[in-house]
């Protein structure tokens, strides 16, 4: 049998032809199948802008982002994205399922919430609200979780449950722990969860993770010292509070100095006193009050630094012939980063930002973080975003009064989310381009 002969025409008619077709196919799959998370959602830069910079403008603190969590519900009404309010109370979490059935599940979560702080800007989207600033970025990072969800809901490459967790309250409020208390992860079942920070200080486009610690466990101290109060001139007739307070600040700075391995971290910082009246410049007060914060990675650090916080308080004071108090609150366990959960995340980074973009060795911060109770009940990681090192605006840490989250930073953000969410549910088909 031969073969069917065209003639020179029709084979010149049928190369032109399929190079057309490759052409149109390659154009067609670079537009509009990008296998790339961050560049695909680096189309929608504008309208998150707006939407993160509306955020910005409206600050709320924690358990009160009423606001907030409407504008993320409408958006995601608007997507088509089933969505669950109401949980830690301004809490929200959004369920995305892939597009093959699969019992496997991630978590992402993201903060909400707004500081108690004057923002000093004169940035067209600065706060609008006195005493409420947006100094942490949680305007980005909530923006950036929606993103994800754009892009989840779009594409869908993915096998199992996304859930997508919008938490509210991060701030010292307890967010994190209101979630859980309310069932999130019964109700929710996340077999394990990410979450990421940006990060002054760390450029663009790159991604800081590693295993073990690399938040602080947060502690609260209150120390209320009660002497004699009377004459400044005849002082020999009262117990000084302020003399004692003094003692006491400068015997506490031994722990960490004198009772903590020089190999492990930890902080006892004694941030504010308070005793007698500013007008008064001839009274001894009766009481004298502290308060700071004590910083560390391992419960044993934590429970030795509390229980020498303890007897030196006492013991000063009684040495004085005053008396102390001690109240230690436990306020934010340290944010400790699953080892395996680490590992997956750089290498997800290292795929969508390269290699040399992935930062391994970033020092942990002995600031701390309440995604540190979700990691307690699952397996996951804490990630830090590149916000920008150079230039006042982004160079500015946390918390700064002229801070301002970089919103060149939001493809970045939600592309990687999105990458763990496809990385680590992955299509059992393997055909990731099929119905976009
Ligand atoms: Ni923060």
């Amino acid at each position: 049998m031969g073969a069917l002969r065209l003639s020179p025409v029709a084979v010149m008619f049928k190369h032109v032809a399929a190079t057309v077709i490759v052409l149109a196919t390659g154009f067609c799959t670079m537009f509009f199948s990008s296998d790339h998370p961050i560049e695909y959602i680096r189309r929608w830069q504008d309208d998150y802008t707006r939407f993160r910079r509306d955020l910005h403008a409206h600050p709320e603190l924690g358990f009160e982002e009423h606001r907030t969590a409407q504008r993320i519900s409408e958006r995601l009404t608007a997507l088509g994205i089933e969505h669950h309010t109401g949980i830690g109370k301004t809490g929200m979490v959004a369920v995305i399922r892939g597009r093959e059935a699969s019992p496997h599940s991630m978590g992402l979560r993201a903060d909400m919430d707004a500081l108690p702080m004057q923002e000093e800007s004169s940035r067209p989207h600065a706060s609008t609200v006195p005493g409420r600033m947006h100094g942490c970025g949680h305007d980005g990072h909530a923006t950036m979780l929606l993103a994800c969800a754009h892009y989840l809901q779009e594409t869908r490459r993915f096998a199992g449950t996304a859930y997508l967790i919008f938490q509210p309250a991060e701030e010292g409020r307890g967010g994190g722990k209101a979630m859980l208390a309310d069932g999130l992860f019964e109700r929710f079942p996340v077999e394990r969860i990410f979450a990421l920070h940006n990060w002054p200080g760390l450029p663009v486009g790159k991604v800081a993770v590693h295993s073990g610690p690399v938040m602080a466990a947060c502690d609260y101290v209150t120390i209320d010292i009660e002497g004699c109060g009377g004459h400044g001139a005849h002082p020999h007739l009262t117990v000084d509070p302020v003399l004692v307070a003094g003692h006491i600040i400068t015997a506490v700075q031994s722990i960490v100095s004198r009772n903590i391995s020089p190999f492990d971290h930890a902080v006892v910082s004694l941030c504010g006193m308070q005793a007698g009246n500013m007008d008064a410049k001839n009274v001894v007060p009766r009481t004298a009050r502290l308060v700071g914060t004590v910083r560390t990675f391992h419960a044993e650090t934590q429970e030795w630094i509390e229980a020498r916080l303890r007897e030196l308080v006492v013991s000063v004071a009684s040495g004085f012939g005053a008396k102390a108090t001690l109240r230690y609150d436990r306020i934010d366990p340290a944010t400790i980063n699953d080892a395996q959960q680490a590992r997956f995340a750089a290498r997800v980074a290292a795929q969508l930002l390269g290699e040399e973009n992935v930062v391994h060795d970033l020092e942990p911060s002995m600031g701390a973080e309440d995604f540190s109770y979700m990691l307690q009940k699952k397996p996951g990681a804490y990630l830090r975003l590149g916000q920008g090192g150079s230039g006042e605006r982004h160079g500015l840490f946390l918390h700064n009064s002229r801070y301002d989250f970089n919103d060149e930073v939001i493809p970045y953000g939600a592309g990687l989310l999105a990458g763990l969410v496809e990385a680590g549910l992955p299509l059992v088909s393997g055909i990731r381009d099929q119905k976009i």
